[in-house]
This record gives structure tokens, sequence and C-alpha cells, in this order.
């Protein structure tokens, strides 16, 4: 049963279990698989589309994506990135969020940043829709960030985390993501907010964790971060099995009888008397 937002405000210490999905396939294999929230993260920029990175994504990407999520899972609570660039003010952030929400499907938002955006979570939060926050390091703005690495080892950059985490909960988000950062810093805001964590990267002290549908079960051969654990290697069972129908193509074992198709010699016979 899919949780209410309300419900998701007190999850604190549920373990909850999040996890990328980006398709109809992907959706419902993590549906299926019983995963309690489905991220449709911005991260389809570089898993699926082979971008760089996420910067190029688009809010009609996040659309075209979000609806085919939902199509995998009906009764999944689904939440969609809002893409970089895409919620520079409250009205932006409202016209991308419906879009999300009515046009896609999505049940909450996920943006990126700390108390630089709260002017938008509270716009987002007073229209009624559910927001995801995500702070610590933030793809969108990784260069401003010195690149893909840990952040808030340092006094003022951890006070940075914290604050930006406090304050999202503040502007009303249900939950906040911390990505990539010490996991007693991550303790420590886990403990100093009432809603929920979820960890990238950042320990087992969140409340919540979640990863890229794509690192776990080995899909991408890009860079994977050292804090994803695999638990598949359906990229190389993939190619095996790819391999294997091109060689039997070329000897001429596929297609055998069993996928193949008869017809009645009668049948055959008259077409063939015809011409
Ligand atoms: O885009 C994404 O997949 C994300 C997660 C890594 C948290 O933001």
């Amino acid at each position: 049963m899919k949780p209410t937002v309300r419900e998701l405000k007190g999850k604190k210490g549920a373990r909850l279990a999040m996890l990328t999905a980006y398709d109809f396939p992907s959706a419902r294999l993590v549906a299926e698989a019983g995963i309690d929230l489905i991220l449709v993260g911005d991260s389809l920029g570089m898993v699926v589309l082979g971008y760089g990175s996420t910067l190029p994504v688009t809010i009609d990407d996040m659309v075209h994506h979000t609806k085919a999520t939902r199509r995998g899972a009906p009764e999944g609570f689904v939440i969609a990135d809002l893409p970089f660039l895409s919620y520079g003010t409250p009205e932006q952030a409202l016209a991308n969020a419906a879009r999300l929400m009515k046009e896609a499907g999505a049940d909450s938002v996920k943006l990126e940043g700390g108390a630089e955006i709260v002017p938008i979570i509270e716009a987002l939060a007073r229209a009624g829709v559910p927001v995801l926050g995500h702070v610590g390091l933030t793809p969108q703005t990784a260069s401003a960030l010195g690149g893909y690495k840990l952040q808030g080892k340092d006094e003022e950059n951890a006070r940075r985390i914290m604050e930006g985490a406090q304050a999202l909960e503040r502007a009303g988000c249900w939950g906040v993501v911390l990505e990539l950062v010490p996991s007693p810093l991550a303790r420590l805001v886990t403990e100093r907010i009432a809603i929920p964590t979820i960890g990238i990267g950042a320990g087992a002290h969140c409340d919540g964790q979640v990863l890229v549908f794509h690192d776990l079960v080995g899909l991408y051969s890009g860079f994977t971060p050292s804090f994803v654990k695999r638990y598949a290697e359906a990229g190389a069972a993939i190619r095996d099995a790819v391999a294997r129908y091109a060689a039997d193509v070329r000897n001429g074992s596929f297609p055998g009888e069993g996928q193949s198709f008869g017809m009645k010699d009668e049948v055959l016979k008259r077409v063939m008397e015809s011409r």
C-alpha cells in the first residue's frame, strides 16, 4: 500500500529502501521486489541517456521517463527529480512540479540544494506538492562543489549541510537525501531532524538508503562510486545472451523448430501452384 506523505514523515528509523527506476521494465522489477520508494532520478541522464552528467536532462525527459515508470509501478510511491535549472523561481518550480505530478503521475518531487532553495520549497509545500530535499553532494552543482567528492569534511561545510537539512525540514520537505557525506555527520543530521534522511554514500545511520538501479544490478559501465554495492552482473549476463543469440543466428541454429510455425500442406501447395 502506498504510504501517505504524513506516514513517510513519521518513518524515522524505518530503514526505507529506495531505488531509482526510469522505465516500465525497471519500475516493474523494482516494485515486484518490494522496494519502498521509487526515484526517477535525473541520474537517468548518465545511466540511460548516455550523457556525461545530469545537466543536459530536461523536464520533458523527466516527464517521459516518469510516465513509463508509473506504468511499471502503478501502486508504487514514485518520486521524480526536478532537473537542473528547472526550479529557479517558485513559478517555474510549480509549473514543472505540476508536469511531473499531473501529467506523469509522480507522488512527490525531489530537488537539490539547502538553505538557498527554501523559498522554492515553501512555495511547493504551500501548493500541496510533497517535496524530498537533497543535500551534501548535489550532482547538478557538482562542479561548484569541487567535483564528485565527499562533502562536509571540514567544519564550515559540515555546518552548511546540517543547516541545509534543518532549513529543508522547516520549509516543509517530508524527507532529505544525504549524498556522499561522512557517516558521523549523516548520523548527527539524522538525529537532529524529525523527518527521514535517506542516504547514498552516507553510511548506515540514515533512516533509509538509495542507490541507482543500474549501479546495483551492474548495467552501467561508466564510473561506479565505491559506496555502491553490486548485487548482480546483469550487464555481463545480457552481453553473454546477446553474443549467444548472434552466434546461433550465424551458425543457423536460431530459429529452431520450436521458434518456427508450420502450415497445412494443401494451403502451401495451392500457393505454390498460383502465380
Ligand atoms: O538522480 C538520482 O538518481 C539521485 C540519487 C542518486 C539520490 O539523485
